[in-house]
């Protein structure tokens, strides 16, 4: 594995992949990894010739409140976990690096369809920083493949868009949610719970499945969808009588994250919630039968 934080040694090298013929598969990751980020990697090694993982834990996508700088920072550990993957490219760039002028007069990349509903209202500019540092790795990289994971599914929905938007010539693939044996979703924030919050933590994914269970009863006794909001309202309280303060927990439609109408039978269901300081992200994504 070689470890780069230049942005033209690695250009130089992925222009001599490209030339070579050789594919490339790009899994970009704010470290402190989890066996959640390991599964997107290996995914990658499945596709690719050659596998370049980008560390970087990105200012553009935090609000000024939020934990950008105690953000877990974990290279040591991380090369560890990478080393024994066997990838080619371990990219760590420095915030000058990415963004050559003051953050406020970078060029941005703005996705509106899904930019400012759900995780997007709770945190304005969150995902026009992501486009836009996801935009930035793209195209250092130039990857055939880049690998996301599906628990950020409003993330993973907007770099679909971007892609699609500026006929970025690359084929985004989704990895499924990487759970803990009690259901927890993985990610590098869980770290922050204290053991008592990390009990509570299992119950939000537990009660996606009683939203989907729900639904899935309603459609098969009547015919007809559930009323959404009705049930949104109690798993709502659900949530807040397990100890968390919840966001949002909601239904839409799987493609657009627009409110379900009658007829659509894909859907996810999406809570955010916080516990404590800790604001937890998940998904349920399933078909009415
Ligand atoms: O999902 C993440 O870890 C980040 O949002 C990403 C895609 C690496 C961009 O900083």
């Amino acid at each position: 594995m070689k470890i780069l934080s230049s942005p033209s040694e690695l250009t130089a090298l992925t222009q001599q992949w490209r030339q070579d013929q050789r594919t490339i598969a790009f899994v970009p990751t704010m470290g402190n990894l989890h066996p959640g980020h390991l599964s997107l990697v290996q995914l990658a090694q499945q596709r690719a010739d050659i596998t370049v993982v980008s560390i970087f834990v990105n200012p553009l996508q935090f609000g000024a409140h939020e934990d950008y700088h105690h953000y877990p920072r974990t290279l040591e550990e991380d090369c560890q976990k990478l080393s024994t993957l066997a990838i080619d490219i371990l990219f760590t760039p420095t915030v000058s690096d990415i963004y050559l002028q003051h953050l406020d007069c970078s060029t941005k990349i703005q996705v509106p369809q899904f930019d400012n509903i759900l995780c997007g209202a709770s945190r304005p500019g969150h995902f026009t920083g992501v486009a836009t540092v996801v935009n930035k790795l793209f195209n250092l990289v130039q990857p055939n493949w880049a690998i996301f994971g599906e628990k950020d599914y409003q993330q993973l929905l907007i770099i679909r868009q971007m892609v699609k938007d500026l006929f970025i010539p690359i084929q985004i693939i989704s990895a499924p949610i990487y759970r803990e044996a009690d259901g927890l979703a993985m990610s590098s924030r869980n770290r922050y719970l204290t053991p008592e919050q990390r009990a509570i933590a299992p119950a939000l994914f537990k009660i996606l499945n009683r939203a989907q269970q729900q639904a899935q009863t309603t459609y098969r006794q009547t015919g007809h969808p559930a009323s959404y909001q009705t049930l949104e309202n109690t798993l709502l309280e659900e949530l807040t009588l397990a100890g968390f303060q919840p966001d949002y927990l909601t239904f839409r439609a799987q493609n657009t994250l627009a409110s379900p109408q009658p007829t659509d039978q894909h859907l996810i269901i999406l809570a955010a919630a916080w516990l404590g300081n800790t604001r937890l992200i998940d998904n349920l994504a399933f078909t009415l039968t």
